[in-house]
């Protein structure tokens, strides 16, 4: 088989770059379409002849015919989220059968994650004299979820479901835990009854049975059938665990790093990375955000751009690029190529900014990207300005009909970043794309 086949996306910002939109584009040049990490944290839109479609866990190349979807073992899989998905899917004429695989390996989010996950936000919210130390969170259970996993004794994956008495004998040990957690995180409720529990997700696998199976065995085995892998990041490098703005991340591995361990094929197997940003920047959820814009700018991008959040439905906090943290996580990531999304929301500004550098707290400046919170909070974004255009351009298909000065602001983007840019998107649709 040709080696260079199989790409990846992946954000390079804080998430809801249009990961779902290329996914669905670049689907059409290949086999298998592989989620890695993540949960039902991640929203990806898709519009497809103005049907919009918002998808949580299933890969977003479901809406093509003929092509395997895989949830790799690195998710951590709702399954009541994930059989509701496959429910609105079918219920849109998609079909979902056996294009659809989730590995016996990937972890489960129990009702007791979703809990955990919004009583811990609550109390960081108040935590007492140090103001609101909450994260953010989509509170859809994924950090206890993949806290359980590094536990190891109390999680449960995706094969368990499958055995009643297994996932019995397991939830006997973990409801006594849980509860004893949740009572001293200020939950009052009735204790968790490990039999109700065992009853409703062993049906949830009963239904999801067909779908459940070895992934890793089934990935290799199309590699060497000669098909082409696509990887669906979900969530975005500067959310990484390991190389986001931490605490503010989510609670994988969410740069390409994570493709590896979250599916099972080695590092051989990713030959493209297709870096995903957004012309600005957005993030949902608490943490740093050097050039962020909490007045009017920041406004007008919002309402611009649409920018509330897919699966919360939060406003997303706005503001210019950050070249710094995208050049950042294009580095983390190898990223071969870039897609420049949402380039439609920057017409009407009369100029555009463009952080170029940070200046530390003792004056000097510095182009590295500070993936700490803490110190991140105290670099001031150092910004380049360049003129804007006032034309619409949601209808350009070639890119020598974009403005001279939309050509100038992508042609510095890609000079910073040292990446070439093969994508433009200025739509939500498929056809809005400049390739
Ligand atoms: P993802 O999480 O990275 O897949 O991104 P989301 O789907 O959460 O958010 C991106 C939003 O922007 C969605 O509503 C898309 O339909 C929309 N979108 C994608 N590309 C473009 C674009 O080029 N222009 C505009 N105006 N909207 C876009
Ligand atoms: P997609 O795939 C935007 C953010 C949350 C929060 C932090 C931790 O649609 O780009 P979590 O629930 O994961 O524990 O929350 O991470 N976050 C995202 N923000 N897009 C996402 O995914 C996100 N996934 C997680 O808002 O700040
Ligand atoms: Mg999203």
């Amino acid at each position: 088989m040709s080696a260079n086949k199989n790409t990846a996306i992946v954000g390079l910002q804080w998430g809801d770059e249009g990961k779902g939109k290329i996914v669905d584009l670049l689907t059409a040049k290949h086999d298998v379409i592989v989620r890695y990490n993540g949960g039902a944290n991640a929203g990806h839109t898709v519009v497809v002849d103005d049907e919009k479609y918002a998808l949580h866990l299933i890969p977003s190349g479901i809406l093509y015919k003929d092509k395997l979807c895989v949830i790799g073992n690195g998710v951590v899989v709702d399954p009541v989220q994930l059989i509701k998905e496959i429910d609105t899917l079918r219920d849109r004429s998609i079909e979902i059968g056996n294009n659809l695989k989730v590995s016996d390996r990937a972890h489960v989010v129990m009702p007791y994650h979703k809990e955990h996950d919004a009583a811990l936000e609550r109390k960081l919210s108040q935590a007492a004299g140090k103001g609101d130390q909450s994260i953010g969170t989509t509170k859809r259970g994924i950090g206890p979820a993949y806290a359980d996993k590094v536990h190891r004794a109390t999680a449960i994956r995706m094969g368990d479901l499958l055995d009643h008495d297994v996932l019995l004998e397991k939830l006997k040990t973990t409801c006594s835990i849980r509860c004893a957690e949740l009572t001293a995180l200020g939950v009052e409720a009735p204790p968790l009854d490990p039999h109700a529990l065992a009853e409703e997700y062993a049906e949830y696998g009963t239904q999801l049975t067909p779908h459940i199976i070895d992934t890793v065995y089934e990935l290799h085995d199309c590699v060497n059938d000669g098909k082409s892998l696509l990887f669906e990041g979900a969530n975005a490098c500067l959310l990484d665990i390991d190389h986001g703005t931490f605490p503010f991340v989510t609670s994988s591995n969410c740069s390409t790093l994570g493709i590896h361990s979250g599916t099972g094929l080695p590092g051989k197997y990713v030959n493209n990375v297709v870096g995903i940003m957004k012309a600005y920047s957005t993030r949902v959820g608490a943490g740093p955000f050097p050039s962020e814009e909490l007045g009017e700018i920041g406004e007008q991008i919002r309402e611009k751009g649409n920018e509330y959040g897919t699966t919360t439905g939060r406003p997303r906090r706005c503001g210019w690029i950050d070249l710094v943290a995208v050049k950042y996580s294009a580095m983390i990531c190898g990223t071969t190529s870039i897609a420049c999304m949402l380039l439609d929301v920057l017409s009407g500004f009369d100029e555009i900014k463009l952080c170029v550098a940070y200046k530390l707290p003792d004056g000097t400046l510095s182009d590295r990207f500070i993936p700490d919170a803490r110190r991140l909070a105290l670099a001031e974004p150092i910004f380049e300005t360049m003129a804007g255009w006032p034309e619409e351009i949601d209808d350009v298909t070639s890119p020598c009909d974009l403005p001279a000065n939309a050509q100038a602001y992508l042609d510095r983007i890609s000079e910073f970043l040292q990446l070439p840019i093969s994508i433009v998107s200025v739509g939500p649709k498929r056809s809005q794309t400049v390739i």
